[in-house]
């Protein structure tokens, strides 16, 4: 009786141990901040410059960023101006001033947050469009106020400066109307949506979780489980089965299951 317990636990903890197997990213360029989607993954060193990954090779993009996404609307990022780009021709064009975050995970559309923490989001038929800076491409202002938010098939997840977790579900990417934010248990302090509809996040001690039992009729899931990681974490994007993550110290790792 007491055999089996301990032959129970001692499977249990392998179980655990063995959901996501992380290797160590080749990483002689120091960086801090990953985004993967569309089969893409895109990065910024610590000393603010972007890259993009080619086969094991981190290829260097123009230009000067401390913050990039890829996605279903193309590639974007963010200068330490707070001006948002477009990846446009191999180049960097300017589309708007004040922003903090941008995620290119929507169906077309972006969403992001301003340097004072207002959601905005940029339907994707402008998104298609955007060259550069033209009035004509306006974004259209998401209610409440958040500091990091994410799309994917199933909705847009955020979080607030509280850490207070928001789901907002079937945003039109023609007009950007929605329903507005419903919230969701738990604390994070960012928040990423894969292309895939999964969910991960990092909370302020470094611990990363995933979302469960999403579904498109349950976009909001059913709880949310700990990925165990031998240490603490504070960024996390995941797309076609890797799962992205850096440490808070600086090292940066790969993780299959
Ligand atoms: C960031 O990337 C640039 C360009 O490859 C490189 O010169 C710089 O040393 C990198 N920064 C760090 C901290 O490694």
């Amino acid at each position: 009786m007491r055999a089996t317990a301990a032959v129970l636990l001692v499977l249990c903890l392998l179980a655990i141990s063995h959901a996501w197997d992380c290797q160590p990213v080749v990483d002689i360029y120091h960086l801090m901040q990953f985004d993967a989607g569309l089969g893409q993954v895109v990065a910024t060193n610590t000393s603010q410059i972007p890259y993009y990954l080619v086969g094991d090779k981190w290829i260097r993009l123009p230009g000067s960023l401390k913050h990039i996404t890829v996605g279903p609307a193309g590639i974007w990022g963010i200068n330490s101006g707070n001006i948002i780009y477009k990846y446009v021709a191999g180049n960097w064009e300017q589309y708007a001033i004040s922003v903090k975050q941008v995620d290119a995970g929507g169906d077309e559309f972006i969403v992001g947050a301003t340097i004072d923490d207002t959601p905005f989001c940029v339907t994707s038929s402008t998104i298609v469009g955007i060259m550069g800076q033209d009035s004509r491409y306006h974004g259209t202002r998401l209610p409440g106020s958040v500091k990091y938010l994410s799309c994917g098939p199933f909705g847009c997840w955020a979080v607030n400066k509280n850490d207070e977790i928001y789901l907002m579900s079937n945003v039109n990417k023609d007009t950007c109307q929605n329903k507005g934010w419903s919230h969701i248990d738990g604390k994070l302090s960012m928040i990423e949506v894969a292309t895939d509809g999964s969910v991960f996040g990092v909370n302020s001690e470094g611990q990363v979780f995933t979302r469960d039992g999403i579904t498109a009729s349950k976009p909001e899931g059913t709880g949310w489980s700990i990925v165990p990681m031998y240490m603490p974490m504070t960024h996390v994007t995941y797309d076609l089965g890797r799962l992205w993550v850096v440490s808070t110290s600086g090292f940066t790792m790969v993780c299959t299951r």
